[in-house]
């Protein structure tokens, strides 16, 4: 080596190691919930579930009360990981089945390979379901260093199985080897005691990036079963509600709850709660009735998963750090999924100009400073090849066209929870969670006494409910916006009230909005299931098939061309599936029963 190089190799050496030794930037953490509803949360203003903790948080940080997401978990994942509507990556369409081989295109940048390179350390708990085919796809070789979850949309809360149709397989990795050890114990504990696990061993001369990806409140793998570790116990304590499986579903979101609250002590006993940055969302709305029904409550919006409508896509979503400026407030700012990728860029000290050409906006600074800036005016919700909807807001306007499943998702479902018989909201509850005890610890000058604390939660709580203006409950049947609806979401957030022939003015913008986007639209990236990928042939695990070591473990018949079996069990929605994907056609039913 010449003097000078061995010169610079000193220097180069010497900054990467006082970046790393005396490193200030905050960690992340990301905590997604998948069909979390509206109003399955305290803080919304429901009394039925109790959620202390996500509700302490809320209190502490910014309820963001106009959250876009899109309307299943593939598409919302994929905006979060590129800062890009689906639209742009081909994801737009129904979420990825197990056993179809595509995935996130490799050609984009994910959060976490950007994270990567700023210097943070990345980690991924629970779900992915951006693609498992070939092990490129995988989380570990798209930007996280560690990897322990599912790969596909969901699995069972016990024993991680899925199936699509007749393939059956076990789903829980770490990072590329198949895990069994956890096989039995139920998830919401196991990813939350990872997340726990890798906070407390955080090598902290690095920043952390920790997404932890929930199953919970999705329905287990058998459509409409809810999963709890003791279901006596759910249906006693939760005895005030009528429905059986709606007191199931609030044991679920009592774990997620937990959660939270382990996970934000576990960032106060490690001693960096005061330097982290904590997201809390929903993927989408929740699936109150119909395909993978969960019971979730998007109360009182119009619509649930699977539907543009608000109950689909505004979804439950939080941000708290010890650094806002005066936090505890409810921003009616514009947000979309797409969002956090610059954001979260932001908040790790990346220059955002350097991530190219995205449809995420940073909202960082208006966040961290109270500023009454306007980063974001509209956003479109989706459009797509096959999928019978679309839908573009533009400032207080809402443009929609919705004809999925003949209309039966476009109603209000779910519960209020607010009045009798559900008890009085807990506020109490609150003030001693686990998370409001690990930011009070934060915060020991603080001079709040408890009643002013239990003021400002009913102030906060109060701004952070919607009212319909007494529209909603005058409003069944339609209309269904077969054609085009068009709202006013700041008079109107329930969608009652289509203005489509006063505003024809308005209408004409948003349609033309609409259709510019269509233009720019990628076509769907959407694939039959490949045989091959049958776990049957992998020791019933799901595995990355194409890789080359696996494609020789499958054998060789008639129809390995790609085709599936499709000789399936029978039943009518099986024969249904068989025909769509002989013909290639993308009906209904395959769109909305796989994900
Ligand atoms: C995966 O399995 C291999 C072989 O047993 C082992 O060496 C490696 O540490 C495992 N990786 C993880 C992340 O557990
Ligand atoms: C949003 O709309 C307001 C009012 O029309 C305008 O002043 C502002 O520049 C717009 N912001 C963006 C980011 O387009
Ligand atoms: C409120 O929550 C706390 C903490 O979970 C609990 O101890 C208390 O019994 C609850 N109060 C009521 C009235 O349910
Ligand atoms: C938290 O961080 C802020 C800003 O860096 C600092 O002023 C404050 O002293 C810290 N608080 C604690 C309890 O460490
Ligand atoms: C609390 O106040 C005392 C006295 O003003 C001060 O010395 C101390 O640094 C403060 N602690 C925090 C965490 O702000
Ligand atoms: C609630 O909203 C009102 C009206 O926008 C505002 O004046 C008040 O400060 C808000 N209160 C809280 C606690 O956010
Ligand atoms: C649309 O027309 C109405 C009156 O018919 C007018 O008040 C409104 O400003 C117009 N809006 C736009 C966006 O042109
Ligand atoms: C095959 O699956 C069983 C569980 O069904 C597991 O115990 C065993 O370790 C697996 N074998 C291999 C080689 O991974
Ligand atoms: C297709 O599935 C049927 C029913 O599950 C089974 O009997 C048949 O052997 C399968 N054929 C192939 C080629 O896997």
């Amino acid at each position: 080596m010449g003097r000078a190089a061995l010169y610079l190799h000193i220097i180069s050496t010497a900054i990467i190691y006082s970046v790393s030794a005396d490193d200030s930037r905050p960690n992340i953490v990301v905590i997604m919930a998948d069909d979390l509803g509206w109003n399955d949360v305290g803080f919304h203003g429901s009394n039925q579930i109790p959620t202390p903790n996500i509700d302490a948080l809320a209190y502490n940080g910014i309820i963001l009360n106009r959250h876009y997401t899109l309307p299943t978990c593939t598409p919302s994942r994929a905006a979060f990981m590129t800062g890009k509507y689906p639209i742009r990556t081909g994801m737009q369409g129904r979420p990825l089945l197990c056993g179809e081989p595509r995935g996130l295109p490799l050609e984009e940048t994910t959060l976490p390979q950007r994270l990567k390179d700023l210097g943070y350390i990345t980690r991924l708990v629970g779900k992915w379901h951006l693609g498992c085919f070939r092990s490129e796809y995988t989380p570990t070789k798209r930007g996280f260093d560690s990897h322990f979850g599912y790969w596909n949309g969901y699995v069972d809360y016990f024993d991680y199985m899925i199936d699509q149709e007749d393939f059956i397989g076990y789903d829980l990795h770490r990072d590329m080897n198949v895990s069994w050890a956890e096989n039995g114990q139920y998830a919401t504990d196991v990813f939350t005691r990872e997340a726990v696990r890798l906070i407390s061993t955080h090598d902290t001369s690095r920043p952390l990036f920790l997404h932890v990806s929930h199953l919970a409140v999705h329905s287990g793998r058998d459509t409409q079963l809810l999963e709890v570790p003791n279901v006596e116990e759910a249906l006693e304590k939760f005895n005030y509600i009528p429905d059986t499986q709606r007191r199931i579903f609030s044991e679920m979101t009592t774990r997620l709850d937990e959660s939270v609250g382990q996970i934000v002590s576990a960032l106060s006993d490690k001693g960096i709660l005061n330097n982290t940055i904590i997201v809390f969302l929903t993927d989408n709305g929740g699936a109150t009735i119909g395909e993978l029904q969960n019971w979730g409550s998007n109360w009182p919006h119009r619509g649930m998963k699977f539907t543009l409508y608000e109950g689909g896509v505004k979804g439950v979503a939080i941000v708290w750090s010890n650094s806002l400026r005066n936090p505890g407030r409810v921003s009616m700012h514009m947000m979309h999924i797409s969002d956090w990728y610059p954001t979260i860029y932001a908040m790790a000290g990346g220059e955002v100009t350097s991530l190219g050409k995205i449809d995420g906006i940073n909202q960082w600074p208006t966040l961290l400073q109270d500023n009454s800036d306007i980063r974001r005016n509209g956003t479109l919700l989706n459009v797509g090849d096959f999928d019978d909807m679309e839908a573009i807001i533009d400032g207080k306007y809402k443009l929609i066209r919705s004809t999925l499943k003949n209309g039966v998702y476009d109603g209000f479902y779910g519960e209020d929870g607010r009045g009798s018989p559900n008890p009085p909201y807990n506020d109490t509850g609150v003030i001693i969670s686990p998370v409001s005890k690990a930011i009070i610890a934060l915060n020991v000058n603080s001079s709040a006494e408890e009643p002013q604390l239990k003021d400002k939660i009913r102030q906060i709580r109060l701004n952070a409910t919607v009212d319909c203006k007494g529209r909603r409950r005058h409003y069944f049947g339609g209309p269904y916006c077969h054609s085009y609806c068009l709202f006013d979401l700041d008079d109107d957030p329930c969608e009652t009230n289509n203005l489509i022939s006063t505003y024809p003015n308005v209408t004409e913008t948003l349609m033309k909005k609409l259709t510019q986007f269509k233009k720019e639209m990628v076509p769907e990236l959407t694939k039959r299931l490949d045989r091959a990928s049958n776990p049957h042939f992998f020791n019933n695990t799901w595995v990355c098939w194409l890789d080359d070591e696996n494609v020789k473990k499958v054998p060789k018949t008639d129809d390995a061309t790609g085709k599936i079996n499709c000789t399936l069990s029978g039943s009518s929605t099986d024969l249904a599936l068989a025909f769509c994907l002989l013909t290639s056609m993308l009906c209904v039913h395959v769109i909305l029963s796989h994900f």
